[in-house]
């Protein structure tokens, strides 16, 4: 069994998939070719917003979204310490400090009830995460953000199609930040991302730092980098896009299917994944929280069960961020995830079979531990 299979999705879309590429091999145009525009005109339309900006990686965006805001030296950046690495790098990579605000417990998302206590003089912008693909509530934190004339940025890497009250994620805030990795519920066969904004002159200066810093060429008024998409995985995405609404469907078909069966073998706080109120999930992850997470892993692999851990250590356990001065404590809810969470096989060609054999190799596992 895959953990997440893309070789089930590649012969599902194929002809598709190998059209589209074989046009680009033919085009020959493979920096910034047609299928760069059209793709980003097709993105920012499902999304709902007038632009879209595809660049190399989900990092760069996020690094791309700082720069495009001016955020440098001095200045401190909110986010939270239970995600992918990426989104804090970006914050440190631009020279500004992040600052880790603990999760809830339902979501894993940003705990909006300590949100505004950590913004300071030198809070520069928000870069909340919409984790394993469900959106914090954004109203909130635009009109916290309102009130301090701070920018948004959604790291929405995970939550790619997932939807609060109607609008989609990457849509509801300054900048919109995605990953367009292999894994993610959008993914291409390489790396990528993208990012949505409504705002003209942050989606020309995003262009631009994403071509060395300038929109014509041989001119360069900003310092930019090679942030590039690959014109061969925008035609990727484009056979992809067209089967995306429907793999979502079946992946909240196949979420609620694991959260009603294994609601009765679990027993920590919030063990499921909870949808908050006005929410769709994507399930970038099926994330639940078991007891010994170790040792429950290694019997699901000893029965041909693949799992994952995200995330094994918070942010501020990394050495790389030792430096921020934050300490074990510091994060309670955040540190605890981390040492309980395991995602389980989850993608649109899981079959309810092998989604069974997940199931009771768990429900297995869990007897074990309890009696040993
Ligand atoms: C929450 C989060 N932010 C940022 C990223 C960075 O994306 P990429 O791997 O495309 O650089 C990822 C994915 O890896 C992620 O999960």
């Amino acid at each position: 069994m895959e953990f997440i299979d893309l070789k089930s999705q590649y012969r599902a879309y194929q002809t598709e998939i190998d059209r589209r590429i074989r046009t680009v091999l033919e085009h020959g145009r493979f920096i910034l070719g047609p299928e760069i525009a059209e793709l980003e005109a097709a993105l920012a339309d499902y999304v709902g917003v007038r632009h879209c900006i595809t660049v190399a990686s989900g990092t760069d965006a996020l690094e791309i979204a700082l720069r495009a805001l001016e955020i440098g030296p001095g200045d401190e950046v909110i986010t939270v310490p239970f995600t992918w690495i990426s989104t804090a790098e970006a914050i440190a990579l631009v020279g500004a400090r992040p600052v880790f605000v603990d999760i809830e417990p339902v979501s894993y998302n940003i705990d909006l009830d300590r949100l505004e206590a950590a913004i300071t003089p030198r809070t520069r912008a928000l870069l909340p995460v919409s984790l394993f693909g469900q959106m914090p509530d954004y109203d909130r934190i635009n009109a916290i953000a309102a009130r301090h004339g701070l920018p948004v940025i959604e790291d929405a890497a995970q939550s790619f199609g997932a939807t609060r009250h109607g609008r989609r994620s990457c849509g509801v805030t300054t900048i919109g930040s995605t990953s367009f990795f292999p894994a993610k519920p959008l993914g291409c066969y390489g790396d990528g991302g993208a990012l949505f904004t409504n705002d003209d002159a942050l989606a020309d200066k995003m262009r631009a730092i994403r071509t060395h810093g300038g929109l014509q060429r041989h001119h360069h008024p900003l310092l930019g980098m090679n942030g590039r998409f690959d014109t061969l995985q925008a035609a990727v995405l484009l056979a992809k896009l067209p089967h995306f609404d429907a793999e979502l469907e079946r992946r909240r078909q196949l979420g609620a299917r694991y959260t009603e069966r294994l609601r009765p073998l679990l027993h920590l706080p919030h063990a499921v994944p909870e949808v908050l109120d006005g929410n769709t999930h994507v399930y970038a992850q099926y994330t639940i929280r078991v007891p010994n997470r170790d040792t429950v892993a290694q019997r699901l692999q000893a029965e041909g069960i693949p799992t994952a851990v995200y995330y094994p250590k918070c942010l501020h356990e990394q050495p790389v961020f030792a430096s921020l001065g934050y300490r074990w404590g510091d994060f309670p809810v955040a540190e605890r995830a981390s040492r309980e969470v395991l995602s389980l096989p989850m993608h649109p060609f899981l079959t309810e079979a092998d989604q069974d054999r997940v199931i009771d190799a768990l429900a297995r596992a869990l007897t074990a531990e309890n009696s040993s």
